[in-house]
């Protein structure tokens, strides 16, 4: 069965509160957790004051995707804040299997994300470590961005990649996710899809994620 993960970038933050208790009303399985500090990428998000903020009010698993620089600085405090799951980019981190260890040593699981032109044949050195593969089908750094097409051979590159592993490592996929392109992205092998401007738009929050796993 699919996971759906709702990006709270795209929550109307004056009622974060509600917008949490949709998402713990709604067969939803993770809340994604996207943090953005203007250096990795060229926008700002939020962090630790809104994990705090929403961890003791959800039910559900957080998955959090660091687009930070450096993010060995702030992962243990992310951990212990209450995230679950980790994922951090791929790119430009002489550091990354260690970041990946450090991940795993706290107890939580992690997964690293590919921007849209790297190649999904760069995740064959990490097959031993990783538990997601984020694939970006947008642009990372904004939300409400359109889905780029290419992404369903990715994920079924992706998908055969990880069956020459013995291990069991979803991908998820991030960016322009709707009830437009979901079908296509499982068929082809997606396991986790994050949604939030159409998610968070919709006028049936419940319809659209159930829609989203089953259509
Ligand atoms: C973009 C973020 C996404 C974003 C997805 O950098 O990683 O998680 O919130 O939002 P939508 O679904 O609006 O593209
Ligand atoms: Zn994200």
């Amino acid at each position: 069965m699919t996971i759906i993960a709702p990006s709270i970038l795209a929550a109307d933050f004056k009622y974060l509160a509600a917008e949490i208790q949709k998402i713990n009303e709604s067969p939803a399985e993770w809340i994604h957790f996207d943090v953005m500090d203007g250096q990795n990428v060229p926008n700002i998000s939020f962090g630790f004051p809104i994990l705090e903020a929403i961890k003791p009010i959800t039910q559900k698993v957080i998955d959090a995707h660091l687009m930070i620089e450096n993010p060995n600085q702030f992962i243990p405090e992310f951990i212990k804040k209450g995230v679950s799951h980790i994922s951090i980019p791929i790119e430009n981190n002489p550091r990354l299997r260690k970041d990946l260890e450090l991940i795993k040593s706290l107890g939580a699981t992690c997964g690293i994300a590919l921007d849209p032109d790297t190649s999904i044949e760069s995740i064959i050195p990490w097959l031993d470590i990783i538990d997601v593969v984020l694939i970006m089908s947008v642009q990372p750094g904004f939300g409400g961005q359109s889905f780029i097409e290419t992404t369903y051979q990715k994920v079924a590159r992706g998908k055969e990649i990880i069956g020459t592993s013995s291990r069991n490592i979803l991908i998820e996929v991030d960016g322009g996710v709707s009830i437009s392109n979901s079908s296509k992205l499982k068929a082809s092998g997606a396991d986790v899809l994050v949604s939030g401007s159409a998610l968070f738009k919709s006028e049936n929050f419940n319809e659209y994620v159930n829609t989203l796993k089953t259509n």
